[in-house]
């Protein structure tokens, strides 16, 4: 079997989670950020990952998911917001229907710092209003992906793969 992985990833997070679940996945297996990575049809199995961007995958991620016809296929993810938010859970839905037609065996989501720059620039109202909870939430992404969402990801992606051998 012949394992991918391609992420997108802008300031790291991405990557970071990306490399750990590579650790662990079975040879035959490469691994390739978005921009040079190879055509789908030629694995069997594409582990595909994304920093979230308004709601939704980041248009380098979403470019290269509208590439992947009827494959099994892990997505992995990081994002400002609580991985158990509801805004994650859309999230997800709205990549789980970008990859419509594929076998999807799993998802992972976890937290990751914002880029200073853009939480300095984002307008100080409406939904980016600094309220006491937004700030616990942005503080608390400070420190993910830790090693523990490394673990989980791992784990989860042990898990889609263990389900094809048995
Ligand atoms: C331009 C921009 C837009 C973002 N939009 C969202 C968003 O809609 N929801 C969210 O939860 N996080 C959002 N984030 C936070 C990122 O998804 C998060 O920090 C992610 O871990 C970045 O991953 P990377 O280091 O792989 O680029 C945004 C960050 C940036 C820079």
């Amino acid at each position: 079997m012949k394992n991918l992985v391609v992420y997108s990833s802008r300031t790291g997070n991405t990557k970071k989670i990306a490399e750990a679940i590579f650790e662990v996945l079975p040879e035959s297996k490469e691994i390739f950020m978005v921009e040079d990575a190879p055509s789908p049809d030629l694995y069997d199995f594409i582990a595909i990952g994304f920093w979230v961007d308004k709601g939704t995958a980041d248009e380098k991620a979403q470019g290269y998911i509208k590439t992947i016809k009827e494959k099994k296929v892990g997505i992995f993810g990081t994002l400002g917001a609580y991985p158990n938010s509801i805004h994650a859970r859309e999230v997800l839905s709205s990549v789980r229907e970008l990859l419509d037609g594929n076998d999807l065996l799993g998802e992972f989501i976890c937290q990751g710092k914002i880029d200073p720059y853009i939480l300095d620039k984002m307008p100080k109202n409406g939904v980016h209003t600094m309220t006491q909870e937004r700030k616990v939430r942005i503080d608390e992404a400070k420190k993910h992906p830790n090693e523990t969402d490394c673990r989980y990801a791992q784990n989860a992606f042990r898990e889609m793969l263990q389900g094809l051998v048995n």
